[in-house]
């Protein structure tokens, strides 16, 4: 309740130019498959997706968005999750689209999940980065936001940040600022390789799998009819920090403290992968 209250302050606050969307999965989001496995609970605070050898299931956002700090909190698959992948990301439609990854990669009992992130620009991705998490991530509900604005998209969890891709367009790297995205969510079965690079099975005697989803809350420009909410105002840094926002040198610190301690995979170190060259954006400061 606290935070829908928040919510409907912020309205009068932020004025024409962005839209704050909080809470109510009935009023921002569709379920778009699972034939009964994805629901919408408690009035449309909550919202649970479930997987079981039959089907996996998905839910999408009504709006799109240009750009936006999209906060959920998401609760992920208890138990033996080994085989199972709960992705939530934006993505624009199309041949040729941006996307803006986090997937969580289950794991046997006692095992860490992989937080598995990329982005896609212009329908071109290899740029996956993996970390551990810190704490249980099934124990209970954590927060993962996405802040994308013109120059930067910031991953974070719980307020801190894992990654940061910045706009690297001056080295002619493609960024994602063109096309409109929605929210997407899904549980399925990826258990050719997943866990442990699919050495480790799905045990369906565990089914049904459920991931579960609340406070959602979105400072973001809508697309609609060709138009951002955010164009009626020139972007005023008063009414909208996170359209400017970069990490501060506490943010820089403990986005090092995660990258030093809980990162296992970085595209970027990864030589062997790019034999004409590490991608340039890497090689940005
Ligand atoms: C699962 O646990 C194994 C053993 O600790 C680990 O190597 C692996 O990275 C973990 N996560 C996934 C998704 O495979």
């Amino acid at each position: 309740m606290a935070s829908f209250a928040y919510c409907l302050l912020l309205f009068p606050l932020l004025g024409s130019f962005l839209m704050a969307a909080c809470g109510n999965f009935n009023q921002h989001f569709d379920i778009k498959w699972g034939d009964g496995r994805a629901k919408i609970l408690n009035n449309g605070e909550l919202l649970t997706l479930s997987l079981d050898k039959a089907s996996g299931s998905g839910f999408e956002s009504k709006n799109e968005y240009l750009f936006g700090n999209i906060d959920m909190q998401l609760k992920l698959v208890p138990g033996n999750s080994a085989g199972t992948v709960t992705a939530y990301y934006l993505k624009s439609p199309g041949t040729t689209w941006d996307e803006i990854d986090f997937e969580f990669l289950g794991n046997l009992s006692g095992d860490p999940y992989i937080l598995h992130t990329n982005v896609f620009s212009q329908g071109k991705g290899n740029k996956e980065q993996q970390f551990y998490l810190w704490f249980d991530p099934t124990a209970d509900f954590h927060t993962y936001s996405i802040l994308w604005n013109p120059q930067r998209i910031i991953f974070s969890v719980d307020g801190t940040p894992i990654r940061e891709f910045k706009n690297s367009e001056s080295m002619g790297v493609p960024f994602p600022k063109n096309q409109a995205m929605r929210i997407h969510s899904s549980l399925w079965n990826a258990d050719d390789w997943a866990t442990r690079g699919g050495l480790v099975k799905t045990d369906w005697t565990q089914a049904p799998f459920t991931a579960s989803y609340r406070n959602f809350k979105a400072d973001a420009c809508v697309w609609s009819n060709g138009a951002s909410s955010c164009s009626s105002n020139s972007p005023s840094s008063t009414t909208s920090t996170w359209f400017s926002q970069k990490l501060d040198s506490t943010s820089q610190e403990k986005l090092k403290w995660v990258q030093n301690n809980y990162m296992i995979y970085n595209y970027c170190t990864d030589s062997k992968r790019f034999p004409q060259g590490i991608p340039a954006e890497c090689n940005a400061s």
